[in-house]
């Protein structure tokens, strides 16, 4: 009797154990990993702004707005540097796109067609990863929840 009802218990308290991992894990696999970019993180987002404001102001715009009417080819038939806060379409892209292009520029054939000729330079060998990734947080930081949102589903179920 004494023994059946120890079993009991320790069966139940398996059985819990084992459903709090389950739910542990599917709320992991929901929310997936913390992005190496994270508006959240202000130490991160404020590294984030000294590397945007040396590195990219210049083109993109110290309030990420971009070069005037960025949507129209310039004369050497280059695009101008669109803005990345939400009026761009930055955010319209994965975290390891974002990550990509700012590393290696608008590679053609990987992130443009392969002919394609753009102004956005290659920050390999200028920026580190860790500051690749904290700028990106930085222009995060721009957007409102829902674009974030957006963009976070995006990376999350297209990597
Ligand atoms: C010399 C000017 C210049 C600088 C400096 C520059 N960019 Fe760009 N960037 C551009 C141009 C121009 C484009 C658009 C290229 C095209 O479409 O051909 C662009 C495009 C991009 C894109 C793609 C955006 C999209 O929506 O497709 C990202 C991401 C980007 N830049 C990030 C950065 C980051 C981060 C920095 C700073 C570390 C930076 N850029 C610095 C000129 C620049």
């Amino acid at each position: 009797m004494k023994s059946s009802t120890a079993r009991k218990i320790g069966i139940a308290a398996a059985s819990f154990a084992l459903l709090l991992l389950v739910g542990v894990i599917i709320s992991m696999k929901m929310d997936g990993p913390p992005s190496r970019a994270d508006p959240d993180n202000l130490s991160q987002v404020s590294v984030g702004k000294r590397i945007y404001n040396i590195h990219c102001a210049a083109c993109h715009g110290v309030r990420l707005e971009g070069q005037p009417d960025w949507r129209k080819k310039l004369p050497n038939g280059r695009m101008p540097a669109p803005p990345h806060d939400a009026t761009g379409h930055t955010w319209h892209h994965t975290d390891s796109m974002l990550f990509g292009i700012t590393k290696y520029g608008l590679l053609p054939g990987k992130y443009a067609p392969s002919d394609y000729r753009s102004d956005m330079p290659a920050f390999i060998g200028t920026l580190s990863d860790e500051e690749i990734w904290a700028v990106l947080a930085y222009i995060k930081s721009f957007w409102p929840q829902e674009l974030r949102k957006a963009q976070r589903d995006l990376t999350l179920h297209r990597q």
